[in-house]
């Protein structure tokens, strides 16, 4: 796991090496907080275009990508698959990357094993990718990736046609899989709402014979659908009265090479949002978010709680993914406790454990339903953010699939655990800028994954 890069000098954000040997991360609290935070290039657009650019024959331009680790995993992906990548430049947690391809139809078969590291977009995007790609690669990944469950993609690419086998009844990494050239299409119900499953029937989809359709409870993210689009896929969606979103693409399909910009990361600008809205003296300026609807809803949630939140919608700056883009600006706030529905866990999926902050900052109770799927991310995040605010001294409790925090407490610093969990080590990193004393941060280095800069961020709002 990598190191906490950037931590800033300044003494009330700081790196040190606890008892055990770990590093641990020292935060004390902030008087005020103001400035502008570099934010990353959003994350799951970042995947898309690199797996995209591999489909795509031709050279690609993927501009302000996102520089985690993640990201880099699966642009390490698409070059055991035969891409030429190229770093271009680089800037504020941002790269720009040039891609050259060979295209779909030529994909080498890869060498060694795929190396998807921590990250599940990038392991379940490429199953679904490589199912209708005729050759044989095995994805593998981290230790916390071994244990997150495979078989949302392997059943529905079993029915079109590919092959899978892997750990625990091939429901576990490493996970070996034999494409097809042609695959069947489906019509599939995502048993869960869940976008990397969506997106891997997607772009499995683009090599079967006919029209491939996904439906969903809740409309997940859509960039891979957008994406799509700008590359010359016809992508058919529709949603019904009752919520159902299904979206259809007729294969065979390929998809053209483009430019495109990323926007910055919501889920990244979510812990400023937060971080804005519970301290007591702060104005934090968030530039270019995407704000697209099917990534907006902690936006709208935290509003909802009191929090001060302006927006200001901006021109996107020409790339063919047209997402919707904003500069907010965050100001103090008095929140207070909500109900926060399942299909609104879904859509914020990312954000939960940073509302879990705000529920605890907030006077009176939030309730938030339906979270049982946190329990298979990088983390079972369910247990994690309850022991790390318990820990903190809030009032958190979980019953069944829901959280319940009785907030108004004043959180006092203590030892919290990350699980080597990205969005756990910036949430208590969060809110050790308000609890009393010091707040340690174990095991930070996993910020790295989506927000390589956060830590120092951290340090330059609070100057
Ligand atoms: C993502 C989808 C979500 C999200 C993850 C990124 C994506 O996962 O939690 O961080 O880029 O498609 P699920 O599809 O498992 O909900």
């Amino acid at each position: 796991m990598a190191r906490a890069a950037g931590v800033s000098p300044a003494d009330e954000v700081g790196l040190r090496a606890d008892a055990g040997g770990d590093d641990a991360l020292v935060v004390r609290p902030a008087a005020r907080l103001r400035g502008r935070p570099a934010l990353p290039g959003d994350k799951s657009i970042s995947h898309r275009a690199l797996l995209l650019a591999l489909l795509a024959e031709g050279e690609s331009h993927i501009a302000g990508a996102g520089d985690g680790e993640d990201v880099h995993s699966t642009a390490g992906v698409i070059a055991a698959l035969g891409a030429r990548v190229e770093r271009v430049a680089e800037r504020a947690g941002r790269v720009d990357y040039r891609v050259v391809s060979p295209g779909g139809d030529a994909l080498v078969e890869p060498e060694g094993i795929l190396d998807c590291g921590n990250s599940g977009t990038t392991t379940r995007l490429v199953a679904g990718l490589l199912a209708g790609r005729d050759l044989f690669a095995v994805l593998d990944g981290d230790a916390s990736l071994r244990r997150r469950p495979m078989s949302r993609v392997v059943e529905p690419l079993r029915q079109m046609g590919a092959t899978f086998a892997g750990r625990r009844g091939d429901t576990l990494l490493p996970l070996a899989v034999t494409g097809r050239a042609r695959l069947s299409p489906i019509d599939y119900a995502t048993p869960v709402p869940s976008a990397q499953v969506k997106s891997a029937i997607l772009l499995a989809g683009l090599a079967a014979d006919g029209e491939t359709r996904v439906s969903e409870t809740v409309a997940t993210r859509d960039h891979t659908e957008r994406m799509l689009r700008a590359r010359g896929v016809r992508v058919h969606e529709t949603l019904d009265a009752d919520g159902r979103h299904t979206v259809a693409i007729s294969g065979p399909a390929r998809v053209a090479a483009v430019s495109e910009t990323v926007p910055a990361d919501s889920s990244g600008a979510a812990f400023w949002l937060v971080a804005g809205a519970i301290h007591p003296d702060a104005e934090l300026h968030l530039d270019g978010v995407s704000t697209n609807p099917t990534r907006r809803t902690i936006i709208d949630i935290l509003r909802r709680m009191g929090a001060d939140i302006e927006e200001i919608a901006i021109e996107a700056p020409g790339g063919p993914g047209g997402e919707p883009l904003a500069d907010l600006v965050v100001r103090s706030s008095r929140l207070r406790g909500i109900d926060v529905s399942p299909a609104e866990v879904a859509a914020a999926i990312d954000e939960i454990p940073v509302l879990c902050l705000a529920a605890a900052a907030a006077s009176g109770t939030t309730l938030i339903r339906g979270v049982g799927e946190l329990r298979h991310k990088e983390s079972d995040r369910v247990a994690g953010i309850a022991d790390g605010l318990r820990a903190l001294g809030a009032d958190i409790r979980v019953e069944g699939d829901d959280i319940e925090i009785r907030g108004g407490r004043p959180l006092v610093g203590a030892v919290t655990e990350t699980l080597d969990d990205h969005r756990l080590a910036m949430t208590f990193a969060v809110a050790g800028l308000i609890a009393e004393g010091e707040t340690i941060v174990r095991r930070p280095g996993s910020a790295a994954i989506s927000y390589p800069g956060f830590f120092h961020e951290l340090g330059g709002v609070r100057a």
